[in-house]
């Protein structure tokens, strides 16, 4: 089975349009790719960064959407509106939602379907806690929001799932080798489709992304922090592009 490995960056709430010139930068490095490039920049941000990437490798993807298509939301984006402002993607389920926001994975399901109704790919974030890796629960934990978190349907057209231990976002600090490979096999084995791509996410930056990338089962990566510069996010694009297959 061939796999298009995927480098998704996830900018957060970071960025206005002087930021624009990141992404312009990023499409003009990067007019084809044998992998994919993402950038899931704040929502207000989606429609002009489309005009910016347009005809490039860049694609874009939201953050977030609402699990119903419309209605008296205020303040929450519908996936419709994603894929209408030029996204094609929308991570879900990160940690800082489920910790920010108390979503649930019955919340992430929903939002889910909502995503594939609207013809976005969700991304579907996972992740232990230290307490939960320190308790050795780190596999259960996994196992259950897998379980919860994707609903009857996903495959490897309409999901991709993101490994994110919680300890590892935005700290400096990575799992070892070994428990990155564990997650992965793990996830390899219970995703509901052999073709789902398994990002790894939590302090990737262009000096670890090689040695990441070369773990089993490893199909890319999804990127915070170094994600808003395009000199660093580049540097990972082609470590994945270096990597070897599957
Ligand atoms: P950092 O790469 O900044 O650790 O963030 C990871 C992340 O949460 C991506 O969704």
């Amino acid at each position: 089975m061939t796999i298009t490995k995927l480098a998704a960056g996830n900018w957060k709430m970071n960025g206005t349009s002087k930021h624009l010139s990141e992404a312009k930068t990023l499409a003009a490095m990067h007019p084809a790719s044998s992998v994919e490039v993402l950038l899931c920049p704040p929502a207000t941000l989606l429609a002009s960064m489309a005009r910016i990437v347009l005809g490039s490798a860049v694609q874009l993807g939201g953050q977030d959407c609402h699990a119903k298509a419309k209605g008296a939301h205020t303040g929450d984006i519908a996936a419709e509106m994603l894929f209408d402002a030029g996204a094609g993607y929308v991570i879900l389920g990160h940690s800082e939602r489920r910790a920010d926001h108390g979503e649930t994975s019955a919340d992430v399901a929903a939002k889910v379907e909502a995503a594939w109704d609207s013809g976005l790919v969700a991304i579907v974030c996972l992740g232990e806690t230290e307490a939960q890796r320190d308790a050795d629960e780190t596999l259960a934990v996994i196992g259950a929001q897998l379980a919860q978190s994707l609903p009857a349907g996903a495959n490897a057209e309409n999901t991709v799932i993101a490994y994110e231990p919680v300890w590892a976002i935005g700290t400096g600090r990575t799992p070892s080798e070994a428990q990155i490979a564990e997650v992965h096999a793990f996830l390899r084995e219970h995703a509901p489709d052999a073709g789902v791509r398994l990002l790894y996410g939590g302090s990737v930056n262009p000096d670890n992304a090689a040695s990441i990338f070369a773990i089993a089962n490893v199909d890319g990566a999804l990127v915070g922090g170094a994600s808003l510069k395009a000199a660093d996010f580049t540097r990972i694009i082609s470590a994945l592009e270096s990597s070897s297959p599957g």
